[in-house]
């Protein structure tokens, strides 16, 4: 079922997100190709899913999150140009395919993050996307500017770049993990509830545990991952974190420790949706995926 799923999901955002690429005029054909590459180039479209899944988990028609969708998966891709760039983690590979400053370079990377950024922020109040209110939409462009900002992701970025080398304890790791990956993965649930115009209170709590706790079981599936898979399952370096002497789960924990605590995070996650019915399927699959995955 999740493989359907997802195949449907991907194609349906991806074909949302290719109408974001047209350059307003011929000089600017260089950035928005960077800025298309650096979206168009695969992934796995994780926070796309959630967003639907937690639509149609509370009676939404996927298509009513085409707009959250796209935003997420924006802001995802632009984290990760930036995230590879030589000052972060200096990385020459992803999704397979050299990163956005290796096939262009770095100024130009740099500017398609910021980009990248801008337009999610555009996708979410995009009449073509979503037929949301405008009251729905400034709630969302609120959740987002807050997950994506100095408080949420890129907080945790500063953090993680700040801490290398360094040995944080597991209140310190969590922290850092729930800010740079957390954040986008909860706010990708909370946009695609609200999307489907029906969130109530309740529901909205129930969906923000469940989302909190893969949140960070994502992360910690990444730091697997990075010590046990291989580059060509990745698409990205193997063994790049242990290189770089980042703090991980895995380093903290060890590999075991490490495993067993996202198999209780994923069953945190699967406890909070008890109060939704076979809508919120979608949902508990990918939970099961967050920690299944094997790139
Ligand atoms: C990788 O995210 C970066 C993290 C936040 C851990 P994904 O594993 O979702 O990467 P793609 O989008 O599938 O390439
Ligand atoms: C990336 O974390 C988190 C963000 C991009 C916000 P990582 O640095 O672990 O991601 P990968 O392993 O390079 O994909
Ligand atoms: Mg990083
Ligand atoms: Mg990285
Ligand atoms: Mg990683």
């Amino acid at each position: 079922m999740i493989a359907a799923y997802s195949a449907a999901s991907q194609a349906r955002v991806n074909a949302a997100l290719e109408t974001l690429f047209n350059p307003p005029s011929p000089e600017l054909a260089r950035l928005y190709e960077a800025m298309r590459y650096s979206v168009m180039n695969g992934g796995k479209r994780v926070r796309p899913l959630l967003a639907y899944a937690a639509c149609e988990a509370l009676g939404g028609k996927a298509e009513q999150a085409n707009g959250a969708a796209c935003a997420v998966e924006l802001i995802h891709a632009y984290s990760l140009v930036h995230d590879d760039l030589p000052a972060m983690d200096d990385d020459d590979l992803r999704r397979g395919q050299p990163t956005t400053h290796k096939k262009f370079d770095e100024a130009c990377a740099i500017l398609a993050g910021d980009g990248l950024q801008s337009l999610a922020f555009s996708a979410l109040l995009d009449p073509r996307l979503s037929a949301s209110d405008a009251e729905t939409r400034l709630q969302m462009v609120s959740a987002l500017a807050l997950a994506a900002g100095p408080a949420g992701m890129v907080g945790g970025q500063a953090i993680d770049l700040g801490s290398v080398g360094l040995k944080l304890d597991q209140k310190a790791l969590e922290y850092m993990h729930r800010h740079k990956t957390g954040a986008l993965i909860e706010v990708s649930v909370k946009l695609g509830a609200l999307a489907s115009g029906q969130a109530e209170r309740d529901e909205l709590k129930s969906l923000q545990s469940y989302a909190q706790a893969i949140g960070l079981a994502f992360q910690v599936q990444d730091d697997i991952l990075d010590v046990e898979s291989d580059t060509a399952t990745l698409g990205k370096r193997q063994g790049a974190d242990i290189a770089r002497d980042k703090p991980t789960y895995p380093a903290l924990l060890g590999l075991d420790a490490a495993k067993a605590y996202a198999l209780e995070l994923r069953d945190q996650a699967l406890h909070a949706l008890r109060p939704f019915d076979a809508a919120a399927e979608p949902l508990r699959d990918l939970a099961r995926y967050i920690v299944d995955r094997r790139n």
